[in-house]
């Protein structure tokens, strides 16, 4: 079992996953040499939901995987020092699954003084707890993966800036910006096909009743 965000174990309890095979293979087979994927496509179209999917269905391929939100830079800055902590969190595990390693981050985090007494990451200190994150990831041998999730606004936010450099790594965007596609490789993600949208709209249903069912009809654009 790889570290994982916390985060995630509640996104996946929103219903039954359908569709997207395809979606989900050639993520997996593009990111064999491909270092960087957007998943870019309208709001509300499963975008963030196909991330997750992906990671619950490779997350053996990885020792360690970052979800951030990155719809502006506090929120994306946020998520950096809650990564900190994840990586002071589950750290022991990641290292004894692992020979190749150039450095713990809890070290790190102790010499730059980035740590309380009780051994946890300093939420005052943003930016340079997003350095240590940065610097950490880039200098890692180790197999992780880090989400941006919800990167719409990429004329106020330089997500480059938050790219860690590592030659292992691997960073999966969603967007609704078709420009994303510039920062690695894009996946244009399309409305379900029919037979995925009806099971979607019946599961929808049947939790929530007819209007709500009307509505996602309309959202799928039937
Ligand atoms: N293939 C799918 N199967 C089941 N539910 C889905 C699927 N794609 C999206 N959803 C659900 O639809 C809603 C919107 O999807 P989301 O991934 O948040 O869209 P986006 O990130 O593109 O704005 C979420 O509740 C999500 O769980
Ligand atoms: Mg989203």
């Amino acid at each position: 079992m790889p570290c994982l965000p916390p985060k995630l174990r509640y996104e996946r309890d929103n219903g039954t996953f359908f569709g997207r095979e395809r979606e989900l293979e050639w993520i997996h087979k593009s990111f064999v040499d491909r270092h960087i994927i957007a998943i870019y496509g309208l709001g509300g179209i499963g975008k963030t939901r196909l991330a997750v999917e992906y990671i619950y269905a490779y997350e053996r391929d990885y020792n360690a995987i970052f979800w951030a939100t990155a719809d502006t830079k506090d929120s994306i800055t946020l998520s950096f020092v809650a990564m900190a902590q994840q990586l002071l969190d589950c750290e022991p595990r990641i290292l004894a699954e692992s020979t190749l390693n150039l450095g713990t981050f809890t070290s790190m985090a102790r010499r730059r003084n980035l740590t309380d007494h009780h051994g946890s990451i300093l939420t005052n200190e943003t930016d340079r707890v997003v350095s240590a994150v940065i610097s950490w990831l880039s200098d890692s041998a180790e197999n992780w993966l880090l989400v941006l999730d919800n990167a719409d606004d990429l004329d106020s936010v330089d997500l480059r800036s938050f790219f860690p450099t590592a030659a292992s790594r691997r960073i999966l965007i969603t967007s609704r910006d078709p420009k994303s596609r510039h920062l690695g490789i894009g996946l244009e993600t399309q409305a379900l096909p029919e037979d995925a949208a009806v099971q979607l709209l019946l599961q929808n249903a049947g939790k929530e009743g007819e209007g709500k069912s009307i509505r996602i009809s309309s959202w799928m654009s039937f």
